[in-house]
């Protein structure tokens, strides 16, 4: 329904990079979204933009993602391998365009920080794509926290691991230098985001980690994800399981493990929260068939020891996080979101990795190498 308000507001030319999944769901949350014009979409595959640009009546449709730098866009959204976001990211801030990027957010820290330096230099949002954040469950448990129910939280676990879940084997996604790592890069970071975004983001001090690449190279563990067809062939260069033990200001210590394959029943992600006035638990996971998802809280009511099963609204997902962006769009306090709290993820991933390589803890903020990408599987074994 569009109101007298709305009619007042020129509607919003979005644009789309990429059309494997993750462009797919910004697509419909663009085309689902009053006030927005999608009017462009790049891609390799020609298929997928005469599919999607029908489906949307979307006029412009082209394999050079540069053309979308004249369409005269006000947002864009980038969802290509992970080594393009930062040259993609920066060319359309510098051409005055606010950009929603697919997370992680770059393949390594010091790429991050390009984006970041040129979202502040062009006054346009840079905003990453963490739509797990916008579950039902994080969001009724982040309302649960504010008011003070757990008190201070001192200690944190969470994890995503999947029974046979590697994404495009064969493909960029386990290529070192256009992923950037394996399983941590891909699902640790976003149970990273939520966890530190649960937890009030504290800093990061230091990270203890280690890598395995167990299924990868043996060519066991495949799913359907990533259905790039465009580097069939490349070699399993990252890991499949990472570790790590995280202290944060504070005192406060997370511990973080993240698997795309697994010898255990079925997938399995959690966030667990230890306060000093009550715990709290997010679980979901499970089979196709018998799947769960749950929301706990334990404290005292009234001195009583106490289970609380919050009530759980909707899942934002995708279109969640899309909206979020266009909000910060349209709040014009565009300097408030140039992508610093998705950089302090890609520098604790960047400790991560050199904790792995090095077998020591690192600090973050010390000299972590751009080219710690090169330690990112330190068991790693020989494609047979
Ligand atoms: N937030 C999430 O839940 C989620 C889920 C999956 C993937 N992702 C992220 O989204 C990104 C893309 O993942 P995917 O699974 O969709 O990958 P994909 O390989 O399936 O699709 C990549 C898309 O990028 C396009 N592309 C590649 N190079 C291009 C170029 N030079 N110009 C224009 N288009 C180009 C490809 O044509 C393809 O359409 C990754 O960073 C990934 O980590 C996020």
């Amino acid at each position: 329904m569009t109101t007298d308000d709305d009619a007042r507001v020129p509607p919003l030319r979005a644009g789309v990079i990429g059309l494997g999944w993750a462009g797919q769901q910004h697509v419909a949350a663009y085309a689902g979204t009053p006030g927005v014009d999608l009017v462009a979409l790049a891609a390799q595959e020609e298929h997928l933009l005469a599919e999607y640009g029908e489906a949307h009546q979307v006029p412009i449709r082209t394999t050079d993602w540069r053309e979308l730098l004249d369409a005269d866009l006000d947002v864009l959204s980038i969802a290509t391998p992970t080594f393009l976001h930062a040259p993609m990211t920066i060319s359309a801030l510098q051409s005055g365009i606010h950009v929603l990027c697919e997370k992680p957010m770059a393949e390594h820290a010091e790429a991050a920080e390009r984006m970041v330096r040129a979202a502040e230099q062009a006054g346009r949002v840079l905003d990453v794509a963490f739509n797990h954040r916008q579950r039902g469950e994080v969001q009724a448990l982040k309302q649960v926290i504010d008011s003070g129910v757990l008190g201070r939280i001192y200690y944190a676990k969470t994890g995503w691991l999947r029974r046979a879940g590697i994404p495009g084997l064969g493909t960029w996604f386990t290529k070192n230098e256009r992923a950037g790592g394996g399983a941590l890069m891909d699902i640790g970071v976003h149970m990273l985001d939520m966890t530190l975004h649960l937890m009030g983001e504290p800093e990061v001090i230091t990270a203890s980690a280690a890598t395995h690449a167990e299924f990868g190279p043996l060519g066991r563990g495949g799913s359907g994800f990533g259905v790039s067809e465009l580097e069939e062939g490349t070699p399993f260069e990252v890991e499949d399981l990472a570790t790590a033990f995280l202290r944060l200001d504070g005192g406060a210590t997370l511990l973080l493990e993240s698997s795309w394959a697994q010898w255990i029943p079925y997938d399995q992600c959690y966030v667990m929260l230890y306060g000093s006035e009550g715990g709290a638990s997010i679980e979901w996971g499970g089979t196709g068939r018998d799947p769960y998802e749950r929301l706990n809280v334990w404290t005292e009511v009234s001195g009583v020891p106490a289970e609380l099963a919050p009530h759980v609204g909707p899942h934002g997902r995708h279109a969640a996080a899309v909206t979020g962006f266009l909000a910060k769009v349209r709040s014009g306090a565009h300097q408030q979101y140039t992508g610093r709290d998705a950089l302090h993820r890609a520098r604790v991933l960047d400790a991560c990795y050199a904790s792995a390589g090095t077998g020591t803890e690192v600090r973050l903020g010390s000299a972590v190498p751009a080219t710690a990408a090169a330690s990112r599987t330190s068991t790693i074994q020989e494609t047979p």
